[in-house]
């Protein structure tokens, strides 16, 4: 295995090119081998370690992709949500965080609405922290397994054109996909409304437009995100409707960009909302399943950098 020289994954700002080729290098063995859809009965690289999965925000994918990720390398796995926690009775972060480490925890998966906040567990705890999502801030293993699928899909990440189109100001998954793929020399652009673009867009390096004509042009994959309601404060929309009418993802948007574009979602995806109903259902040109399939991959490739003795 690589060395990597990283204790914690909090964000794909921390990570070299190098670094991003080595588990997107590693994930392509596990697809090959199949390892990341069985549990593996000859090696078990994290065989008696223990994982805490501490979700304080919804999550179906995520969550179980940490769970069956660490499962299928031999590690003990348990999932704690907010509903279900100490939380609900006042409990800081702090706190909880300090409790499961009394429990001598080996890798704790966060997710958590601020922003920040898994920076700030990583800094008081010694077990090793992943992000699975902070705020709008970063979404590290999301990236990966977008980048991972559109390897396993088109063999390259250098020079494709890709459009992250929707609510890019409240998305994580945006800014760990920016960042992740410029390393890995894609050519990115965003295209929102100007009220979800982000106020800091000018910074990332991309070019940006509030026309999804203009924006797909000659694009070789179109990633789509869902409306974060629950980080918005105020209207940002006029309405559904509108919002769809200029910005949801149909067939004849989507032939502006190349006749193979392929079609991404991070999910879940708001059918009538961002995507059109039919583009959701085809799988030829949409890569939502082969997302969540590659990303148990992924994450098992993480846990292993990060735990597995080398
Ligand atoms: C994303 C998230 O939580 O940021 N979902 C996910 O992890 N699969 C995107 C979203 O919720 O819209």
């Amino acid at each position: 295995m690589v060395n990597f020289p990283h204790h914690n994954l909090l964000g794909i700002a921390d990570l070299s090119a190098k670094e991003i080729e080595a588990i997107l290098q590693r994930t392509a063995e596990h697809i090959e081998a199949g390892s990341h859809l069985k549990k593996s009965r000859n090696t078990e690289p994290l065989n008696n370690l223990s994982v805490i999965n501490l979700f304080m925000e919804n999550s179906t994918r995520t969550r179980v992709s940490f769970e069956l990720a660490g499962k299928r390398l031999g590690a003990e796995v348990t999932s704690i949500s907010v509903a279900h926690s100490s939380i609900r009775k006042g409990e800081t972060l702090i706190d909880t965080a300090q409790t499961l480490r009394a429990m001598a925890v080996d890798l704790l998966v966060v997710r958590h609405p601020y922003s920040g906040a898994v920076q700030l567990l990583a800094e008081k705890l010694d077990c090793h922290v992943i992000n699975a999502g902070d705020g709008f801030h970063e979404h590290p293993t999301q990236a990966l397994s977008d980048a991972a699928t559109i390897r396993a899909r088109r063999g390259k990440l250098d020079g494709l054109k890709v459009a992250i189109c929707g609510d890019v100001r409240h998305s994580r998954v945006a800014r760990s996909n920016i960042l992740l793929l410029q390393k890995m020399g894609a050519k990115v652009r965003i295209v929102a409304p100007p009220t979800l673009m982000p106020d800091e867009a000018n910074l990332y390096g991309v070019q940006s437009f509030t026309d999804m004509r203009e924006g797909l042009t000659d694009c070789d994959i179109v990633m789509m995100l869902r409306l974060q309601t629950e980080r918005m404060q105020g209207i940002f929309v006029p309405s559904i409707r509108e919002y769809y009418h200029f910005y949801g993802l149909d067939q004849e948007k989507l032939s502006y960009a190349k006749n193979d574009a392929l079609v991404m979602h991070p999910g879940p995806m708001n059918r009538g909302v961002e995507i059109d109903s039919n583009l959701a259902d085809d799988l030829s040109r949409n890569l939502v399943h082969d997302q969540v399939e590659i990303g148990v991959a992924v994450r098992m490739s993480c846990l292993e950098m990060l735990c597995a003795p080398t």
